[in-house]
């Protein structure tokens, strides 16, 4: 039996070797025609002196068992201690064009592993365990492994905060372990799930350059490790608390879904992950609609008139979904009681929703609303009736995050609770769009006593599920107090993400910026705010605020009516524009420029290159006084472009004395692709805080 196997896509290769443990040989750009043999004898490794008389693979999943003094990808053990160092050997292989599945058995640990492997626009793998023993077995850890190059030596990892989610942070990384582990219960805006490893210096659009990502919405744990031998690793997986999970005889564990990635730059590679979002996220046939939302115009005082008349503006400025944020249901007067109620509050809404639904309807908008179903205020009915279905151990005081508790939606009655409730608002009312939120991260959380995250995250995804069956037409958004659940699993059951609760446009740059490593642009949520942002109380133009949330899924997120005559008429046209715009960026390829630190220059490529839009911001001031060329590669050398500035709403101000004379004129100028990537543009000179566009239209 060949024991390589070699997948092939269109823009990248991989070979698999199962002569022992499956171990990928090679990942990474195409090859072209070659012997998978070569690919072997080429990277055959002489033995460490010193060392071993063998050198353990770096396998899918590398076992202490064969010697691997990395971290083995499976940890675990029976009930004695025994079998805490399993070897598999491969028992068969199928494979079909773009997949590959491996299954491996150990005879003397009882144990069976599935390696699923498939290559397309990125490469997916996942690994069951199987306990074929009489006795339980104790998983500590499952993950998936991906061996890199010697010469990748610098990470671009992901941190951040409430309101600052997305931070990179890129790091050498020479000897030794990054670790990072996230324990909060949801995907975190402290640790998402992702990073980047590429050659030094590598940029959006020059080195070898690789990224993993963990499908997954509760705990995880990556690992990069450079081993003494000068082998490197990633490694990802769900990070399991003690005794999270025990297979009982007959029972399987399967990890989540790893995705990576390749390319030649940062914006290359991250298409991968864009155009796998594309592909496994629900199917829209409908523009993305731009949506006014009422948590930042009335946060929780709401008065129906005073909603209504939000929709009247918001209508009036061409707003297509009209989402009614916290505050709807139950005692939900302030953010200490009501949650876990899903019914229409009397007091607030004497009437119900309804003859506020068909007053949006009437306006010509869709209806959207608020919900966050996993957790409950004590002041409810619902914890009144059942204070015993948290999500805690029980034998001890809960710790409280912003007033609420989680609810063990592990457990069948509490799940057919929350279902039926949400059910029941969809069925009863005309609503197109769901806003699903998770407020606060989980905190030593037990169902029966036992560790919750995985049976919690799991039951969220089969409620998710359920509902989207029943519902078919209805668009779900992820928010977790703004980015704190965006991951390529919750993306199967979510048309969109809210990106951060900071809409303040210089923060959402970068927030955005880091997000597009990950997330095409139109399933990021991205809200034009008041002038003055309420998460920083900084002050913005216009311009700049359309200009950030452009590239996105659009919103207007303020009191639209109480704005001046001129914002309001700023806001219609930023959402002209977008309309205009949405069919490129939403299809498109997400660009992103290298350029000096005080810049930020990013944009979308139609995918047939026959246009494109490209931004331009000053963020701070720079040390020099006219910005450096922007240089724009990427498009094809021998296309010619008509190049346009565009104006955006209100003004950008300092382009009066400082602009190239084409610009100023506003006449067109063209270029070739190769021209483009060459020489590139000069830009004007702007303040900070403030940003361009320009369109490039390709001449025929
Ligand atoms: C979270 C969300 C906000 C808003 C509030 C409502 O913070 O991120 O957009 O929905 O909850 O309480």
């Amino acid at each position: 039996m060949n024991a390589l196997h070699r997948l092939t896509a269109a823009h990248l290769d991989l070979i698999v070797d199962t002569s022992s443990t499956p171990t990928i040989r090679y990942f990474g750009a195409p090859l072209g025609e070659v012997d998978t043999t070569s690919v072997i004898r080429a990277l055959e490794r002489p033995l460490v002196p010193g060392g071993l008389d063998v050198e353990p693979p770096l396998a899918i999943v590398p076992e202490a068992g064969g010697g691997f003094f990395g971290r083995p990808g499976l940890l675990g053990h029976r009930p004695t201690g025994i079998d805490h160092a399993p070897q598999f050997t491969v028992a068969g292989v199928e494979r079909s064009d773009n997949s590959l599945r491996v299954d491996c058995v150990d005879d003397v640990a009882a144990l069976r592993l599935a390696i699923t492997i498939s290559l397309d626009e990125a490469l997916i793998a996942s690994v069951s365990v199987h306990n074929d023993g009489p006795t339980r077995y104790h998983l500590d850890a499952l993950t998936v492994t991906l061996p890199l190059p010697d010469h990748v030596d610098q990470l671009l990892l992901f941190d951040g905060r409430w309101a600052r989610e997305f931070a990179t942070r890129r790091v050498d990384w020479g000897e030794g372990t990054h670790q990072i582990d996230n324990r909060r219960g949801r995907t975190s805006h402290e640790h998402p799930p992702l990073l980047f490893a590429g050659q030094r210096g590598f940029g959006e659009w020059r080195g070898d350059v690789w990224g993993a990502h963990l499908a997954w919405s509760g705990n995880h744990s990556i690992r990069a490790e450079r081993l003494a031998d000068g082998r490197r690793y990633v490694q990802l997986g769900e990070l399991l608390q003690p005794g999270e999970v025990v297979l009982e005889s007959g029972e399987s564990y399967r990890t989540p879904d790893v995705i990576a990635v390749h390319g030649y730059g940062l914006t290359p590679a991250s298409w991968g992950f864009h155009r796998t979002v594309r592909r496994r996220g629900p199917q829209r046939v409908t523009p993305r609609a731009v949506v006014a939302n009422t948590w930042e115009a009335m946060y929780f005082d709401h008065d129906p008139d005073a909603v209504r008349a939000l929709a009247d503006a918001a209508a009036a400025v061409g707003v297509e979904r009209f989402v009614l944020d916290d505050g709807w249901f139950g005692g939900r007067r302030g953010d200490t009681a009501g949650l876990g109620d899903w019914v229409v509050s009397e007091d607030v809404y004497p009437d119900g929703l309804a003859p506020l639904i068909d007053h949006v309807r009437g306006l010509g908008m869709e209806f959207g609303i608020w919900v966050e179903p996993e957790m409950v205020n004590t002041d409810s009915e619902l914890y009144r009736a059942h204070p015993d279905w948290v999500l805690v151990d029980q034998r001890r005081a809960p710790v409280l995050g912003r007033n609420q508790l989680v609810l063990d939606i592990t457990r069948d009655d509490a799940f057919a609770h929350v279902l039926g409730q949400l059910d029941a608002l969809l069925v009863d009312h005309d609503i197109a769009y769901v806003k699903w939120d998770m407020n606060r991260p989980l905190v030593a959380p037990a169902t029966s006593g036992a560790p919750g995250t995985r049976r919690h995250t799991l039951a969220l995804y089969r409620l998710f599920d359920e509902l989207r069956e029943r519902h078919p037409n209805v668009e779900f958004e992820s928010c977790a107090g703004g980015g704190g659940r965006i991951d390529l699993e919750i993306l199967r059951r979510t048309e969109r993400v809210w990106a951060s609760d900071c809409i303040d446009p210089l923060e959402r740059q970068a927030i955005q910026r880091g997000l597009s490593m990950l997330l095409p642009p139109e399933v990021v949520g991205a809200h034009i705010g008041a002038p003055r942002a309420h998460t920083t109380q900084r002050t913005s133009r216009t311009s700049f605020r359309t200009a950030t949330a452009l590239f996105g899924h659009l919103g207007v997120e303020c009191d639209i009516g109480a704005q001046t005559p001129g914002e309001q008429a700023r806001i219609a046209e930023a959402i002209a524009l977008y309309r205009r715009f949405r069919p490129l960026i939403h299809a498109g390829d997400v660009v992103r420029f290298d350029t000096e630190d005080s810049v930020m220059a990013h944009g979308a490529y139609a995918a047939d290159r026959g246009e494109a839009l490209v931004s331009f911001a000053q963020l701070t001031r720079s040390q020099q006084q006219v910005p450096a060329r922007w240089l724009l590669p990427g498009l094809p050398f021998d296309a010619r472009y008509t190049i346009r500035r565009i104006d955006l709403p209100g003004e950008v101000l300092g382009m009066a004395f400082s602009q190239p004379a084409w610009w100023a004129a506003g006449e067109p100028l063209v270029l070739t692709g190769r021209q483009l990537a060459l020489h590139g543009l000069q830009p004007p000179v702007l303040h900070p805080e403030t940003a361009v566009l320009v369109h490039l239209d390709r001449v025929v």
